[in-house]
């Protein structure tokens, strides 16, 4: 078994600024700036933060649907930006597999259930024959406990559930034999009694087949539940790390402390609502160099308007980016 000290997948200063109303506006949407982030296998790490908040950016750039603006990707310590090429385009999908937050539009609705699971299985040459792709189909849909087997594989998507599609989904990505997902706020739009089956199936597949999960959510106490590490993400920048049960007992940077209260009991409030915290999240073009929580901030400070803090170390676990604690 391969070393699980080692980040299988690392983000490094990872930068995304989208230049919007044509280029000559000069308009620029600082959607990600300066996110660190390390998966490690048989681990999950939630990246928790409101709407707009930059998330489902940074899941797109390390699944190399976006290309960002600066900042390294690194795939068992090498730099993947590097090579744009069909091949390591296709030898990274392989290995990085994505799920998305729509199960209603990630499937194609002319094709039935065994003909999404069989594509990849041929595309990636995990499959040569009929027989074996046969095979394979039944094997994954057992996976995700879509059983009886004959029964969900000639079905088409609008013959399944919600959770069913999403279990169709995962099922899709495993087809690859990933070692890591990145899945985009995957319950988010299933109701919300059959949320923790699916990410049960998760927390089975992270255990079972030693994956590295990237749980993307806005929803910190199913985080709490299912992560081993949180980090919290404000307007672009990740302000807060730390494991995930002392993040919820003892938030410390104060986006977090205010994130959960919220959230009247984390614990007891596991996925039964939705919240919104008070407040909108800035307009990101208009963001200058400083916290990007300065407006809402109760502590702000002078220097907090003028310059981003650093990454201040809180213990071997954690860290945050906020001038209470250094900077
Ligand atoms: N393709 C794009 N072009 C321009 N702006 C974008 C694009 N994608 C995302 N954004 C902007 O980047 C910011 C972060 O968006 P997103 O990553 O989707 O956040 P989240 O997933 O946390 O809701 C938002 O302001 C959004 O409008
Ligand atoms: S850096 Fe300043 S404004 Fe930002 S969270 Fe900390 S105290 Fe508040
Ligand atoms: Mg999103």
């Amino acid at each position: 078994m391969s070393d699980h000290n080692e980040p299988i997948l690392e983000a490094r200063n990872l930068t995304k600024h989208f230049n919007v109303g044509g280029f000559l506006s000069g308009k620029v949407v600082r959607a990600v700036q300066d996110a660190n982030i390390k998966l490690y296998r048989g681990r999950v790490t939630a990246l928790v933060g409101e709407s707009g908040s930059g998330k489902s950016t940074i899941i797109r750039m390390l699944a190399r649907l976006y290309d960002p603006t600066s900042g390294e990707i690194l795939f068992k310590g090498k730099n993947v930006l590097q090579d744009n090429g069909r091949k390591a385009m296709l030898d990274y999908r392989s290995r990085v597999q994505m799920i998305f937050q729509d199960p209603f539009s990630s499937l194609n609705p002319v094709h039935r259930v065994r003909y999404h699971l069989e594509r990849p299985l041929y595309i990636h040459g995990k499959a040569k024959t009929k027989a074996i792709a046969n095979e394979q189909v039944d094997a994954l849909l057992r996976r995700v406990s879509l059983t009886p087997t004959e029964e969900f594989a000639p079905k088409f998507p609008h013959q399944l559930s919600g959770g069913q599609r999403q279990r169709v989904a995962i099922a899709r990505a495993l087809a690859v034999e990933p070692e890591v997902m990145l899945a985009d706020e995957p319950v988010s739009m299933l109701d919300v009694s059959i949320r923790m089956g699916v990410l049960n199936l998760m927390a089975v597949l992270r255990d079972e087949q030693d994956i590295a999960f990237l749980y993307v959510t806005h929803d910190i106490a199913s985080a709490r539940y299912f992560a081993d590490e949180t980090l919290v993400m404000y307007a672009g920048h990740i302000v807060e790390g730390a494991g995930s049960e002392e993040l919820v007992k003892e938030p410390k940077h104060p986006y977090t402390q205010l994130l959960l209260s919220a959230v009247p009991d984390p614990a007891r409030g596991l996925l039964t609502q939705d919240f919104q915290v008070k407040g909108e999240i800035p307009n990101l073009t208009e963001l200058g160099q400083g916290c990007p929580f300065a407006a809402r901030c109760p502590h702000v400070m002078e220097k907090c308007r003028q310059t981003m803090p650093r990454p201040t170390k809180l213990s071997e676990t954690r860290w945050t980016k906020c001038y209470l604690y250094g900077g």
